[in-house]
């Protein structure tokens, strides 16, 4: 059943939203302006900004930012985000449901055109779009990308879709990395949507409001680092916001892991050195909420406690097969043999 949680109130927060005007845009763009959100839409003709302006209708406030620009370049991008620095004063938040369709050829059927066009030209855009985004982004904000499941599912005949969404993934992955948990950076993985474009009439599937309320849920969890989050379903998008809103059932879900380390006598700079290193790799992880190393209150040595937050034991699992070829690594460093991490689920 669809959460009838009140959206959080974002007045105040700056978001701009490329690819707004499409058919899963639009339900992020409502669900922004429904939480009081400036929401700057970038669109590439004057035609597709009056026609989107009509599809909003009433919902179309002043908060609305609606921007004729080509921001799919590096140049247009770099150029939209110094704009939007100087007249919004900074911008909090970016979601990027850029892209679109396209398929009836199998890989070795493609000419060129086809390349350039549904793989090159579409994660030019996201790539450009994150470059000149991401390093201006309030600490407090999110980036978004929203890809289709078909970026781990391979679709016969729209291979370069498939091809472009993973690279999208990665790409998340990456930026979570490079920016070692300073930035909050998520992807939404969406399976068939519900829009103004296509409505199978299938009450289960997720629709763009719901799509639109969990990037919207995302912005305002500060808590959260950034994750990859799957949704499939209405349902997935209830579990979605749950875990988001830091209301998830005690049962089901996160799982915290707890471990201590004991470092070999004057090894404590070494181990730290490796955990520091892995740092950015496991904070990017697709499950990864949280990832601290912490030390007794006010010694310089002493044993760490590492403290690690997944979104499900899956995660967990997938994050324990991850790191598993650095284990002999660290434990060259410690006292004794690592153990496994205790883990906890919530209770309340
Ligand atoms: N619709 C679904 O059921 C569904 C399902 C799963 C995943 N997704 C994912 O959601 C994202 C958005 O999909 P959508 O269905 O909303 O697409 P859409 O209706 O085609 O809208 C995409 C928007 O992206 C912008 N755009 C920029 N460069 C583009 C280019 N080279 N080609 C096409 N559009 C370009 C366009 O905005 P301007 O022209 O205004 O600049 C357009 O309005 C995609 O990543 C898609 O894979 C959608």
């Amino acid at each position: 059943m669809h959460s009838s949680k009140a959206l959080p109130d974002l007045s105040g927060r700056r978001v701009v939203v490329p690819g707004g005007t499409g058919a899963v845009g639009e339900g992020v763009v409502r669900s922004y302006l429904a939480a009081g959100a400036d929401v700057v839409v970038p669109t590439r003709t004057q035609e597709r900004a009056e026609e989107f302006r009509r599809v909003l209708g009433d919902a179309a406030t002043d908060r609305l930012h609606l921007v004729v620009h080509d921001y799919t370049t590096f140049a247009g991008a770099e150029q939209l985000a110094e704009e939007m620095e100087r007249r919004l004063g900074g911008v909090d938040d970016v979601v990027a449901p850029i892209g679109g369709w396209w398929g009836g050829k199998r890989l070795w059927e493609i000419d060129e055109s086809d390349w350039q066009s549904a793989f090159v030209g579409l994660a030019a855009a996201h790539v450009a779009v994150l470059r000149a985004f991401l390093p201006r982004l309030n600490a407090r904000g999110a980036y978004t990308v929203i890809v289709g499941d078909s970026a781990v599912t391979p679709v016969p005949g729209s291979g370069l879709v498939s091809m472009e969404q993973a690279a999208l993934l990665m790409m998340r992955q990456v930026a979570a990395a490079e920016t070692a948990g300073q930035q909050r950076v998520f992807a939404l993985v969406l399976g068939p949507v519900r829009t103004r474009l296509a409505d199978s009439g299938d009450p289960e599937l997720v629709s763009a409001e719901q799509v639109g309320a969990v990037a919207v849920a995302a912005s305002a969890a500060a808590a959260v680092s950034g994750l990859e989050i799957r949704l499939r379903s209405e349902a997935d998008a209830d579990e979605a916001l749950a875990m988001l809103q830091g209301d998830q059932p005690a049962t089901t879900g996160a799982v915290v892991a707890a471990s201590t380390m004991e470092p070999k006598d004057g090894r404590r700079k070494d181990l730290l050195a490796v955990l520091a290193e892995l740092a950015p790799q496991i904070r990017a992880e697709p499950g990864c909420l949280h990832y601290s190393v912490h030390g007794p209150r006010g010694a310089a040595d002493g044993p760490l406690l590492i403290i690690q937050k997944f979104a499900s034991i899956e995660a967990f699992t997938q994050h324990s097969a991850s790191v598993a070829d650095q284990i002999p690594r660290i434990a060259a460093l410690l006292a004794k043999p690592p153990v496994p991490p205790t883990l906890y689920e919530p209770v309340l």
